[in-house]
C-alpha cells in the first residue's frame, strides 16, 4: 500500500491506541492533505472534547508515540493541535518505484465482492437520445469500469422506455410506413424524427389516433402481429443504440438492455402484495401508496400512484417491479440508478415504498446518483435553434469536426495519413465530450460549449490527452519502449517530488469513486497529474539529464506518470490516441 495518506492514517490510529488505550481504535485520525505540510492529522480536537483534555497535550502526546521514522521528517505540532508530516524524500521514491511494478498501480482490489447493479444510460426507444441521457450514459460507464476494476459484480442494466402509450402511434406508424422503407430506416438513424412524424400524425389525423388508441390495447393483449411490429422497432432501436454507444466507446451491449416491457407481467403481483400489506390504498379511483416523510407544499401526503384511474400501471409501478427483480433474482447488494436529477423525488418515493414492502433487504444500498442538465450558452435546456432536443449524434459530429479543425490548425495533415487523422480526430472529440461531462460534478448543469471541451488547455480531456501523447513521444525519441526502463525513481527536485507523490495517491483517487459514484474525483486528480508533470518535464530535462542515472530514474517517473494517466483515464473511458 502506498497511498501515505492511509499509511499516515494506520499510524496515527496505532498511536492514539498506544496513547489513550484500545478504545480509541475507532477514532478517524482524519489526515488530510495540508498546505503547511504534506499532510495534517486533525484527530487531536475531535480527541480532546472526548478525552477534556486541552488539544494540544493530546496531539503532543500522540505525536510523542508515533512511528513514522521511515517515511516522515520528525512530526510537528502546530496550531490548537494539528500533527504535520513532511514526508521523506527517500520514502517517495521507494514507494514510487515499487508502484510502477504494480500493474493495480495502487489500487486495491475489494476482498468482499459486491454484486451491483448499474442502472445507466436507460433512454427512452423511438426517440433520440437526448443530451441528458448523454450523462446519464457516460458518468453511468466511468462507474461501471471503476466497481469492475476494484473486483465487484457488476450487472449493466440499461431500462429503457420501451412500453407505454405512445408505443401505440409508434407502431401504427411503422406499420403505415413499411418495415423497410426510409421512414423505418429513420430509427436506426434518426429517431427523433421518427418519432416527430408520429406525433404529427397522431395530432392531425383522427382516423390515425384512433387506430393508434387500438394497437395500445392490442399491445397490452400480447397480440402477435403487434408484437412482431413492436420487436421489429426495437431492432431497429438496438442498432441506433449500438452505433451511438461505440461511437462514444460505452462498454454497453444489447444483452444489457432489459427495459420496462421486461417487468410488464410483474405489475399486477406488486399492486396486488402493496394493497395486502395494506400500504396502498385507494384515492379516487386510483391506487396509492403514501410513504411516510413525503408531503406536498401544503403539507398534505404525497402519493406515489401504482395504479391509475384507468387500470394502467406507472413508471414508478415498474420500478417497484423492477427492485424484486434486482433483489430476488440478481441478489443485488447495491444498486446504483444514473438518473436526472428531476427524478430524485421519485426516485426517494420508489425506495420508500420497496423499503415499507420489505422488498429491500436491510443490507442493500439503493442509490440514485442525480445527473445535472446540460444547458445551452442561454443557461436553458439546450436546443436546437427550431427549438427541438438536439440530435445526440448531430453534437457528437461537430466535436469531431472541431477537434479535426483544431489538429489541422497544428499541422497534424502534415504528420498523419487521412486513416489515421480521422482516428486521432475522433478520439479527441469524442474523448473530450466525455471529460466534460465527468469532469463536472455530476449532479451540477454545465454548458455544452465545444470551443471549452476541445481546448488543450485547462482541466479538458484533450490536455490530458496530450500529456499520456507527450510521454510516449519521449519514449519513441528515446528508442525505448516503457517497458524497457526498469530503473528506480529518485527524486532530486521539488517538481519530481510533487509529481511523484501524487502518483501515490492514484489508488485512493479510483477507489473513491467507488464509493461515492463521483467520476469527477478522479478527473480531478488525473488533471493534478497531468499539471504536476507539466511543470516537471518544464524544470527537469529528461533525456537531457545531467547523468545517465538520472535521465534513467526520470524515464522511470515519466513511465510511471503515463501508466497513471492512461488507466485512469479508461477508467473513464476517455480514449486516448497512440499520437496527435
Ligand atoms: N427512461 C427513463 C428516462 O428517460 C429513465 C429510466 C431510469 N431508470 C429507472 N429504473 N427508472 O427518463
Amino acid at each position: 500500500m502506498a497511498d501515505p495518506q492511509l499509511v499516515l492514517a494506520e499510524r496515527v490510529s496505532d498511536a492514539i491506541v498506544a496513547a489513550f488505550g484500545a478504545g480509541f481504535r475507532d477514532a478517524d485520525p482524519l489526515v488530510r492533505p495540508s498546505s503547511f505540510a504534506d499532510f495534517q492529522a486533525n484527530v487531536a480536537l475531535p480527541l480532546a472534547r472526548r478525552l477534556g483534555r486541552p488539544s494540544r497535550e493530546v496531539a503532543a502526546a500522540v505525536a510523542e508515540r508515533l512511528s513514522v521514522a521511515d517515511m516522515s521528517a520528525p512530526p510537528e505540532v502546530s496550531g490548537p493541535g494539528f500533527i504535520n508530516f513532511t514526508l521523506r524524500d527517500d520514502w517517495i521514491a521507494g514507494q514510487a518505484t515499487s508502484l510502477r511494478s504494480d500493474d493495480r498501480l495502487g489500487v486495491a482490489g475489494t476482498a468482499d465482492p459486491l454484486t451491483v447493479i448499474v442502472d445507466y444510460s436507460s433512454p427512452n426507444i423511438a426517440k433520440e437520445m437526448h443530451v441528458g441521457h448523454l450523462r446519464t450514459t457516460i458518468v453511468g460507464d466511468a462507474i461501471v469500469r471503476v466497481l469492475e476494476f476494484i473486483g465487484h459484480r457488476v450487472i449493466r442494466d440499461n431500462h429503457v422506455g420501451d412500453w407505454g402509450t405512445q408505443f401505440g402511434m409508434l407502431i401504427e406508424h411503422l406499420q403505415d410506413a413499411g418495415e423497410s422503407s426510409a421512414e423505418a430506416d429513420l430509427l436506426r438513424t434518426d429517431p427523433n424524427t421518427f418519432y416527430a412524424d408520429a406525433r404529427r400524425k397522431f395530432d392531425t389525423d383522427p382516423g390515425f389516433a384512433e387506430r393508434s388508441r387500438a394497437r395500445i390495447v392490442l399491445l397490452q393483449g400480447g397480440d402477435p402481429d403487434t408484437m412482431a411490429i413492436w420487436r421489429e422497432l426495437m431492432d431497429l432501436s438496438k442498432a441506433y443504440l449500438r452505433r451511438m454507444y461505440d461511437l462514444l466507446r460505452v462498454t454497453l451491449t444489447d444483452d444489457d438492455i432489459r427495459g420496462e416491457s421486461f417487468y410488464n407481467e410483474m405489475l399486477p403481483d406488486v399492486v396486488h402484495e402493496l394493497v395486502a400489506k395494506g400500504l396502498a390504498v385507494d384515492s379516487d379511483g386510483a391506487l396509492c401508496v403514501f410513504p411516510d416523510g413525503f408531503t406536498g407544499r401544503d403539507g398534505s401526503p404525497l402519493p406515489l400512484i401504482i395504479r391509475k384511474r384507468d387500470g394502467g400501471y406507472n413508471y414508478a409501478t415498474t420500478d417497484l417491479a423492477t427492485i424484486r427483480y434486482r433483489v430476488d433474482k440478481l441478489s443485488c447488494d447495491r444498486a446504483i440508478y444514473v438518473v436526472g436529477s428531476d427524478q430524485t423525488l421519485h426516485f426517494q418515493m420508489v425506495f420508500a415504498v420497496a423499503r415499507a414492502a420489505g422488498w429491500i433487504p436491510p443490507g442493500a444500498s439503493f442509490e440514485h446518483v442525480p445527473i445535472g442538465m446540460v444547458q445551452g450558452p442561454d443557461g436553458g435546456r439546450l436546443r436546437t435553434r427550431e427549438g427541438d432536443t438536439p440530435a445526440l449524434s448531430g453534437l457528437l459530429d461537430a466535436a469531431v469536426r472541431r477537434a479535426r479543425a483544431i489538429l489541422e490548425e497544428q499541422g497534424a495533415s502534415e504528420r498523419f495519413d487521412e486513416t489515421e487523422l480521422a482516428a486521432i480526430a475522433e478520439a479527441v472529440g469524442i474523448g473530450a465530450v466525455k471529460y466534460a461531462d465527468l469532469s463536472t460534478a455530476h449532479n451540477s448543469s454545465y454548458i455544452f460549449d465545444l470551443d471549452r471541451m476541445i481546448s488543450f488547455r485547462g482541466n479538458t480531456g484533450p490536455y490530458l490527452q496530450y500529456a499520456a501523447v507527450r510521454i510516449r513521444s519521449i519514449f519513441r525519441k528515446y528508442g525505448q519502449n516503457v517497458g524497457g526502463i526498469t530503473s528506480p525513481i529518485a527524486v532530486t527536485a521539488p517538481a519530481e517530488r510533487a509529481l511523484a507523490l501524487r502518483l501515490l495517491g492514484f489508488g485512493a483517487a479510483v477507489s473513491a469513486v467507488a464509493e461515492t459514484c463521483e467520476p469527477h474525483g478522479l478527473s480531478g486528480y488525473l488533471f493534478d497529474v497531468a499539471s504536476l508533470f507539466t511543470t516537471f518535464f518544464e524544470e527537469c530535462p529528461v533525456l537531457k539529464a545531467p547523468s545517465e542515472e538520472l535521465r534513467e530514474s526520470r524515464l522511470a517517473l515519466c513511465a510511471l506518470t503515463l501508466g497513471v494517466l492512461t488507466r485512469g483515464l479508461e477508467l473513464l473511458g476517455v480514449p486516448v490516441p497512440e499520437q496527435m
